[in-house]
């Protein structure tokens, strides 16, 4: 049984409420994509977080009700990979149980989607998001680190599809000299189905992925490539603090998205609290450390003092790097959390 929750509005320094929960399950992942996990740093002998350290499903649920109480009424699991945890769907009929969250949803690479889709439908997630930079086999497998083909992601997408869970998204980053040159083709694929593409500039997420302004192609250059194709105009926000630009095809034939994180911040509606796999709070994508709630949960506290520690965190928050980050001095690198370990 699953009692109503009364959620307040809790907001930062700025005013931002909190209002989403991007819970990242495992730092794992069956790619290695070369701007998130390469596969020369991560190999097979590399360490990934130990089992113990994992917050278990319920540890999970009951911090995730924590946040609900506080004002999230969105939440979306990634990872890593989120479906390389077992039994993911265990966690989702949890979440799903709560009352107050308005969109549960989950970000994935596709692989394993297929056989879990319906399965997580039934278990009660509302809807997936895929990655997927290059409709072109051969760009994708060099992008995915793994030689693997397009054919098993659109399988998932197409399973999806079929069980409902809609909208589906498709997530492309863009790096210059690597895929810029599909971006036409991939917007033109998904165009007719009803599947939003948003194209990501490519982000100085970590430390890892040796981010260079020139490999960002910017959103302008991005709308262009497209409108060269088929021409194609702005459109409203479905919501305040939608982290996509949205555009329409002028033939009428569907939308695509872009995040421009890099050249157009949203910092300023930014509304996202970061909870890691192994239980720390993450402010911001671009934070060095996180707050560990998983020492004070497993010493014993309650729901009250959990919430005083989520509140009085975000009460503190200022984060807005993506808005600083062109005012910083480029060769003062500073430790950022990576992207795998935080999910985007
Ligand atoms: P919808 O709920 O479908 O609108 O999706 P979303 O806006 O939550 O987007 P999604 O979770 O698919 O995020 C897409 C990508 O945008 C992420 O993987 C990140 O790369 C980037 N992104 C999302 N949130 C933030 C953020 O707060 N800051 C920055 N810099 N990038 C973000
Ligand atoms: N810049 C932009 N997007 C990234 N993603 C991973 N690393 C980066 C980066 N450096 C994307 C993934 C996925 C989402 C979780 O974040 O491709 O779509
Ligand atoms: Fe895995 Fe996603 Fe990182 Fe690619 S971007 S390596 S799919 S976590
Ligand atoms: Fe939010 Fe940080 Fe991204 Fe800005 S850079 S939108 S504050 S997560």
């Amino acid at each position: 049984m699953t009692a109503a929750v009364t959620q307040t509005t809790t907001t930062d320094v700025f005013g931002r409420p909190m209002r989403d929960l991007r819970i990242s399950v495992t730092d794992r992942c069956n790619f290695r994509c070369i701007y998130c996990m390469p596969a020369e740093i991560f190999g097979e002998r590399y360490h990934f977080l130990p089992k113990p350290e994992l917050l278990t499903f319920e540890e999970i649920t009951r911090l995730t009700r924590t946040f609900v109480k506080l004002g999230v009424q969105k939440v979306r699991l990634t990872g890593g990979e989120p479906l390389v945890r077992n039994d993911l769907h265990l966690l989702v009929a949890q979440l799903a149980k709560i009352k107050g969250i308005e969109d549960l949803t989950l970000t994935t690479n596709g692989y394993l989607l297929a056989q879990q889709a319906q399965t997580l439908k039934n278990a009660g997630l509302h809807r997936v998001t895929v990655s997927l930079d290059s409709m072109d086999d051969e760009v994708f497998k060099h992008m995915n680190g793994r030689g693997f083909g397009t054919a098993r992601v659109l399988q998932g997408i197409e399973k999806a599809e079929e069980v409902g869970l809609q909208p589906i998204k498709i997530n492309a980053v863009v790096q210059r000299g690597m895929n810029d040159h599909t971006i036409a083709d991939l917007a033109q694929f998904f165009k007719t189905k009803g599947q939003i593409v948003r194209f990501i500039e490519f982000m100085d997420v970590g430390t890892i992925n040796g981010w260079r302004m020139e490999q960002v192609v910017s959103a302008d250059e991005i709308v262009a490539l497209i409108n060269a194709v088929n021409p194609v105009e702005p459109i409203e926000a479905n919501y305040r603090g939608e982290v996509a630009l949205r555009y329409r095809y002028r033939d009428g034939s569907g939308e695509f998205g872009i995040i421009a994180s890099v050249t157009k911040p949203f910092c300023g509606d930014c509304t996202r609290m970061r909870l890691s796999p192994e239980g720390k709070l993450f402010t911001c994508l671009f934070a060095n450390d996180g707050l560990d709630l998983k020492a004070p949960m497993r010493a014993g506290a309650t729901d009250e003092e959990l919430e005083g520690i989520v509140a009085s965190l975000w009460g503190r928050r200022t984060d807005r790097y993506s808005e600083e980050r062109s005012s910083m001095t480029p060769d003062l690198p500073r430790p950022k959390v990576e992207m795998y370990h935080i999910g985007g």
